[in-house]
């Protein structure tokens, strides 16, 4: 496939996703690799497909003494640079690429090999500066090209749609917008209506969002949307991850990010906020599979500017 935004800084994972010396596979932009952190907590990747016969090394196990990787289907066995070991020693030159990493804040970041054409994006900084780490949630392999992934992100009408249910908007108003290249951030104002019983038993969170509500959402393009939002018990920043996985797949998970006032809450507030995480991410899922191929939309919406210039980077790129 021809690369998606060949040279931009792609979040691959969180360190908390990988475990110890388990094998991950991750595809990006048609390449497929396999990722695995030892138990001192360095993270290395290498092509996944075995120099050998082809084999995944994403289905092969972990050595912990070595820090190698053992493919499935014959036994070799390769360290983190992509050198073969046999016998009792590695060999001096690499057999196979290791895919480089940076990694910053327990986010593992690559440009997969590509000449880099933006930083690693400073939301991340500065949301971890005022933070806490929460957890990971709503991980997903989406059927879908990434455009129509990234537009969801930067489109304030599908609330009415999508997320109808969830969170009962009834008006959604931006009162903000800055853009400054590849950075942009809006303000939002909503307003909602109550949740039954049983939507707040599924989803507790709900029960204490406010029924008016200021949100700001801050994004480095092309991998990153930030959505900040206050509720009584704590503030949000949940991290909305996009990566292409093929033409035709987009990877997305959520970091959430929160600063919890009262800690006797936090574990309630943790988990419901992770679970509410889960559901968005399950309806905007389920909003991009269900498109018809993208044509020339007859209408207009408020505020959709917004979204087609997050769509003007993308093919300007
Ligand atoms: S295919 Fe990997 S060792 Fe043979
Ligand atoms: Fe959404």
């Amino acid at each position: 496939m021809k690369p998606i935004l060949p040279g931009a800084p792609w979040l691959i994972a969180h360190r908390s996703m990988l475990g110890i010396n388990q094998p991950h596979k991750i595809t990006l932009n048609g390449q497929y690799y396999v990722i695995w952190q030892n138990q001192k907590g360095e993270v290395f990747a290498l092509d996944n497909i075995c120099p050998h016969m082809q084999a995944p090394l994403s289905d092969g196990w972990v050595c912990r003494d070595r820090d190698t990787i053992t493919c499935p289907f014959h036994a070799l066995e390769f360290d983190g640079k992509g050198r073969l070991y046999r016998g009792d020693k590695t060999d001096n030159q690499a057999i196979t690429q290791p895919l480089e990493l940076i990694i910053s804040n327990d986010c593992i970041w690559t440009y997969a090999g590509f000449e880099p054409r933006l930083p690693i994006p400073e939301l991340h900084q500065t949301v971890v500066d005022e933070y806490e780490f929460l957890g990971v949630t709503g991980e997903k392999s989406i059927q879908g090209e990434f455009l129509s992934n990234l537009m969801v992100n930067y489109d304030y009408n599908h609330q009415n749609g999508t997320h109808k249910e969830l969170f009962k908007i009834t008006s959604c108003d931006v009162s903000y917008f800055e853009e400054n290249g590849y950075y942009t951030k809006i303000k939002q104002e909503l307003k909602r209506a109550d949740n039954t019983l049983g939507e707040i038993i599924k989803n507790p969170i709900l029960g204490i969002f406010p029924k008016a509500l200021s949100n700001t959402l801050e994004y480095a393009f092309p991998s990153t949307t930030v959505f900040f939002a206050k509720t009584p018990i704590g503030d949000i920043a949940q991290t909305h991850i996009l990566y292409p996985e093929t033409e035709n797949r987009t990877k997305t998970f959520i970091l959430m990010y929160a600063k919890v006032k009262n800690p006797m809450m936090k574990f309630l507030f943790k988990n419901s906020v992770l679970r509410a995480g889960a559901t968005v991410i399950e309806q905007d899922t389920g909003a991009v599979e269900s498109l018809y191929p993208r044509q020339k939309p007859k209408i207009r919406l408020p505020n959709e500017e917004i979204m087609f210039y997050a769509e003007k980077l993308y093919r300007d790129w």
